[in-house]
């Protein structure tokens, strides 16, 4: 059976196709490579680009490509974006799955991976986010998210499928440096950008009540992001169909800003270059929301394997390798 990855192009999504592959799962990558890269999909992985709007166009690679699985990664994703575009976000995050997801209803696919987001709690007011912990999403971002879980697992009970909607945490690294993220939208790359550019790096805030002061995030490896996607792809094969499970995915530890950006300026050789300016807070920025992650231990048996140190290390290697250019410290520790 073949795995048809959407946004298979991008960063997360060329993690999925890798690790399914390795793994000896065929799959195919649907993606209108508005922000993913052809080159990044292997030459021997068949590929179409399209959008997820296009509804005909869906229904027409799930049956020539006999399509009996789907992993949803294509979608928007930058917050702040959202909140400037919301329609946009609407448009291609909930009618892109509603196209998706009438194409699927009869096509036969067996399970139905969602990519969904730690987005979709707001601002937890518990220490620990498990699956149960109310979600209040406060952006559109996070309710496209919240949304699309509603649809994926009620097209799943309506069209006899299984469906798995899988909330990411903070996603960081990369498993080679080819796969590193080109996005700058998010902490790690948006202070190796400053480092590189000779400025010091921001903090934004750090009168949160929190140990140090700043935000606390659950940051978890790509790659282990990608195999917690393969575990749960093979878990719902052997579901019923129409059941559902919603895990969060991280590593349930909390790493605050400042030690991130401490351990980027450890890591990258900049050391106490690093030493961030003190910017406001950032419009909904919550203090805290780090995962619980025993559902997916106990559900599919499965927890991250990579620290955070292994993140920063990855992420540096995939940095200097797209900006070969870039400023580097003179006593540039090696990565
Ligand atoms: C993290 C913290 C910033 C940059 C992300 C994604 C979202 C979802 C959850 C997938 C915040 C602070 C950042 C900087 C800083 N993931 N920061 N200086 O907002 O937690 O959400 O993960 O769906 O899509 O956006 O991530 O990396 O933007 O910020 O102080 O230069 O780092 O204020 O506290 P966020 P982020």
């Amino acid at each position: 059976m073949t795995w048809l990855i959407t946004g298979g192009a991008g960063f997360i999504g060329t993690h999925v196709v890798r690790a399914l592959r390795e793994a000896g799962e065929p799959v195919a990558v649907y993606d209108d490579l508005s922000t993913g890269d052809r080159s990044r999909v292997p030459a021997d992985v068949p590929f179409v680009r399209g959008s997820t709007l296009d509804g005909e166009l869906l229904r027409r690679t799930l049956a020539d490509l006999s399509v009996r699985g789907v992993v949803h990664l294509a979608a928007k994703k930058q917050v702040a974006e959202s909140v400037e575009r919301p329609l946009f976000y609407y448009r291609e995050n909930v009618r892109g799955l509603e196209t998706l997801l009438e194409a699927v209803a009869d096509s036969g696919v067996r399970a139905f991976l969602f990519s969904s987001s730690a987005a979709v709690y707001g601002v937890p007011d518990v220490p620990i986010v498990t699956e149960a912990t109310p979600c209040a999403p406060i952006n559109p971002y996070g309710e496209t998210k919240l949304t699309g879980e509603w649809m994926v697992r009620a097209a799943g009970r309506a069209h006899g499928f299984a469906t798995a909607s899988m909330r990411y945490f903070n996603v960081a690294g990369a498993a080679s440096p080819d796969l590193a993220d080109h996005g700058v939208s998010n902490l790690v790359p948006m202070v190796f950008e400053r480092l590189t550019q000779g400025v010091a790096p921001v903090v934004f805030g750090d009168d949160y009540d929190t140990e140090d002061g700043t935000c606390v995030r659950d940051f978890i490896h790509v790659a282990d992001i990608a195999s917690a996607h393969l575990a749960a792809a093979r878990a719902l094969l052997d579901r019923e169909p129409g059941t559902d499970l919603t895990l969060n995915v991280g590593r349930g530890e909390g790493v605050s800003v400042r030690e991130m950006i401490d351990l980027i300026g450890a890591v990258t050789g900049y050391g106490a270059g690093a030493a961030p300016a003190v910017a406001p807070r950032r419009a909904g920025d919550p203090a805290r929301v780090v995962a619980s992650a025993e559902r997916i231990r106990a559900e599919l048996g499965w927890s991250a394997r990579y620290d955070v140190r292994e993140m920063v290390v990855s992420a540096w290697e995939g940095w200097c390798l797209a900006h070969p250019g870039a400023r580097r410290p003179a006593t540039a520790a090696p990565a």
